[in-house]
């Protein structure tokens, strides 16, 4: 009984099938181009989380050195502020006009204020380089004033650029 049903569907297809199997085809691969031109976002927005998340990591080893908690070691303290001084570049790539998607916390000010987005990315770049040169010659004070400058820089940024958070701190 079952053979002949199966027996019954063999055969050319009819086209009605081929058609439908078609247009299936069709706008599965048509969904999928949409979803590649407008999901970058998704895998942008993890990135600079990410990234956001090394400056955080950076800035918190300077903290402990500035702040006498742990030694200040110029080398150490230079290779922190250079990374950050290398993430700052990067920045305004990172965040492409309406890449808002969750769970990013980013406001729609950033391109509204791209400019003034962008400057302090500049002046973090700046802050951490002279952060870098004042570690290397040892000055604590200096790199104290620095530290804190770039701390200031996060903290602007992110009060006109992203949500408010619980935990707002010196990130
Ligand atoms: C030019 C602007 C700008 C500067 C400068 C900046 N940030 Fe951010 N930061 C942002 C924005 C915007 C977000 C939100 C990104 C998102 O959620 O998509 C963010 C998010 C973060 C987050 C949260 C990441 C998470 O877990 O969601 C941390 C931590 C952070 N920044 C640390 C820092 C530190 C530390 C500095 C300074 C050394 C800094 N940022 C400098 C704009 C900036």
């Amino acid at each position: 009984m079952t053979v002949r049903l199966v027996h019954q569907t063999e055969g050319p297809m009819p086209r009605s099938y081929i058609q439908h199997a078609l247009i299936v085809t069709l706008s599965t691969l048509a969904v999928n181009v949409m979803a590649t031109s407008e999901t970058p976002q998704p895998a942008l927005v993890e990135q600079r989380i990410e990234a956001m998340k090394e400056l955080k990591t950076q800035m918190k080893l300077i903290a402990d050195m500035v702040r006498g908690r742990t030694e200040f070691t110029a080398l150490a303290i230079q290779q922190a502020a250079t990374e950050i001084a290398a993430h700052a570049p990067e920045i305004s790539g990172l965040f492409p006009e309406g890449s808002l998607h969750s769970p990013s916390n980013a406001l729609p000010a950033i391109w509204e204020q791209k400019a003034k987005f962008d400057r302090l990315a500049t002046d973090l770049e700046t802050n951490a380089v002279r952060l870098a040169n004042n570690a290397a010659r040892q000055s604590q004070n200096d790199s104290k004033k620095d530290f804190r400058q770039i701390g200031r820089v996060c903290a602007a940024c992110h009060k006109h650029f992203r949500q408010k958070q619980k935990d707002d701190g010196e990130d």
